[in-house]
C-alpha cells in the first residue's frame, strides 16, 4: 500500500467502514488510509465515474474496496445502499460522513431550493446514514461513526445553510452518542479549518488565489491543513484509541477558530510540518 499512515498496518482488518463522499478529497485521502490499515472500505457518492477512479487506485495499491453509487438525500438510496454492503459483507463496523457541500453566498441570496439542498444533503443525509448504519448493524453489534463539520462555532458568514447544518449534525452527534452508548456505538465528528483538499478546486480563482492566501495569515499556524492531517483525525476517532470518546467535535484547524484580532501572529515557519501521508495526494 503506498499510503504512509501512522497508524499500525492491520488496525482496521477484518473490518468493513463505508466512507461517502469516497470520491474525491477528504474522503478520497481517507479511504485510502483505511484501505491501507486494513480495511475493506466502501465508497459511497453520487458520482460514478470518480468513484471508479478511486476504487482502482486502492485496488491497484493492494487494498480491499467496493463503491456504491449512492445520493444520501434519498431515503431508499441510503437503505439500499446498507442491503448492498450487509448482503456483500454481512456488516458494518465503521462509518465515515463525509459527504456534504455547500455553496459561498450572502444568506440573503440564498434561495429556498439552495438552503434546502445543503440541508439535505449535510444534515438529513447524514442523519439517514446514521440511521441505517444502526437500524441495520450496530444496534446490534456496536461501532463507530465520524461526521464532518466546518469551522461553524462563530457561524460562517458566506455559508449560512451549511453552517446551520453543520450545527445540526454537531447536535445530532451528541443525542446519538447518548441514545446508542447502550448499544456499544461510538460518534464523534470532525471539523476541519482550511484544509488544502481538492474540494478547494470548486471555488473560483479569486477565492483561491486572492481570499485564501489572505485567510491563511490569520491562521496561528501560517499554514493550511492536509487532507492527511484530517484523514488521521477520522481514523483515530474511528480506532480503539478513541474507546471513550463519544459525542466529541475534534477540530483540525491549527487554532484557527479560538484566533481574533486581540493577537497579532507575525509570519513564521514555526507550526509543525505538515504531516501528508497521502503518496496519491491531488492537491495543487
Ligand atoms: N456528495 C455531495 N453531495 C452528496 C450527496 N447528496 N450524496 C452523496 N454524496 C454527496
Amino acid at each position: 500500500m503506498s499510503y504512509h499512515s501512522i497508524f499500525r498496518p492491520d488496525l482496521f482488518s477484518g473490518q468493513t467502514i463505508i466512507v461517502t463522499g469516497g470520491g474525491s478529497g477528504i474522503g478520497r485521502c481517507t479511504a485510502h488510509e483505511l484501505a491501507a490499515l486494513g480495511a475493506h472500505v466502501v465508497i459511497a457518492g453520487r458520482d460514478p465515474e470518480k468513484l471508479e477512479t478511486v476504487r482502482q487506485e486502492i485496488s491497484r495499491s493492494g487494498g480491499s474496496i467496493s463503491a456504491c453509487v449512492c445520493n444520501i438525500r434519498e431515503e431508499a438510496q441510503v437503505q439500499a445502499l446498507f442491503a448492498q454492503v450487509l448482503a456483500a459483507r454481512g456488516a458494518v463496523h465503521g462509518l465515515v460522513n463525509n459527504a456534504g457541500g455547500q455553496f459561498l453566498s450572502p444568506a440573503e441570496t440564498i434561495s429556498l431550493k439552495g438552503f434546502t439542498a445543503v440541508v439535505e444533503t449535510n444534515l438529513t443525509g447524514t442523519f439517514l446514514m446514521c440511521r441505517e448504519a444502526y437500524t441495520h448493524y450496530m444496534h446490534a453489534h456496536g461501532g463507530a461513526v465520524v461526521n464532518m463539520l466546518i469551522d461553524h462555532g462563530r457561524g460562517y458568514p458566506g455559508m449560512a445553510h451549511s453552517a446551520a447544518a453543520r450545527a445540526g449534525v454537531e447536535n445530532l452527534t451528541k443525542t446519538l452518542a447518548v441514545e446508542w452508548a447502550h448499544a456499544g456505538v461510538r460518534i464523534n465528528a470532525v471539523a476541519p479549518g482550511i484544509i488544502d483538499s481538492s474540494g478547494l478546486e470548486k471555488y473560483p480563482d479569486y477565492v483561491k488565489k486572492e481570499f485564501l492566501p489572505l485567510v491563511v495569515q490569520d491562521i496561528p499556524y501560517k499554514r493550511m491543513g492536509t487532507e492527511s492531517e484530517t484523514a488521521a483525525a477520522i481514523v483515530f476517532l474511528l480506532s480503539p484509541a478513541a474507546a471513550y470518546i463519544s459525542g466529541e467535535t475534534l477540530k483540525i484547524d491549527g487554532a484557527y477558530s479560538l484566533w481574533r484580532k486581540t493577537w497579532v501572529i507575525d509570519d513564521h515557519d514555526n507550526a509543525p510540518d505538515a504531516y501528508d501521508g497521502f503518496r496519491d495526494n491531488l492537491t495543487p
